[in-house]
């Protein structure tokens, strides 16, 4: 297992969380594409998207994914909209992706005070972002975690097991 592992997944689905716990567990190095970019740029998600725009954001983030094909052992966080680009999903389809995937009234719950996420408006907006994405997060993933009423330890082994099997079956 040297591969770099991706999550994916709507706002709020606990991407980071999940993350660093896998990243803790196989001691391999947390990547979280969003603190990269405002590292990078020296400025936060909302002040990219409010100084330039999400396109803008968007090519930084396609800028990002492709920078680490070169990386091994990472497990990255990704940001919720990292699937709008066409060309991320047929990347993250190369790789070892996992959607998390949440009830969305969970994931409204969540992030719905939270300033810092600038596309979080209306319950009616953010409902119909969430079904627009679903396909392209599926299309996007070699494995669907269904996280509704599961714990974080269940998760990261469901995540485990899946990651043993298909290296065994590569092995063969
Ligand atoms: C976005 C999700 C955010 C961040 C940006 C855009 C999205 O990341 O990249 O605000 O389009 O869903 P999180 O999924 O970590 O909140």
């Amino acid at each position: 297992m040297d591969e770099n592992i991706y999550l994916i997944g709507f706002m709020g689905s606990g991407k980071s969380t999940f993350g660093q716990a896998l990243a803790k567990r196989l001691g391999y190095k947390w990547v979280d594409f969003d603190h990269y970019i405002e590292q990078q740029q020296n400025l936060s998600i909302k002040e990219i998207f409010e100084c330039f725009g999400e396109a803008h954001f968007r090519a930084l983030e396609t800028q990002c994914l492709k920078s680490f094909t070169v990386q091994k052992h990472c497990i990255v966080s990704t940001g919720g909209g990292i699937i709008m680009m066409p060309e991320n999903v047929a990347h993250l389809k190369t790789q070892k992706t996992f959607y998390l995937k949440w009830d969305f009234d969970t994931l409204y719950e969540r992030v719905k005070a939270d300033e810092n996420r600038p596309l979080v408006k209306s319950y009616e907006q953010l409902l119909a972002l969430y079904q627009k994405r679903q396909t392209l997060y599926e299309k996007a993933a070699s494995k669907i975690i269904e996280a509704e009423g599961k714990s974080l330890e269940q998760i990261i082994t469901q995540m485990i097991e899946y990651m043993e099997a298909t290296n065994e079956d590569r092995s063969h």
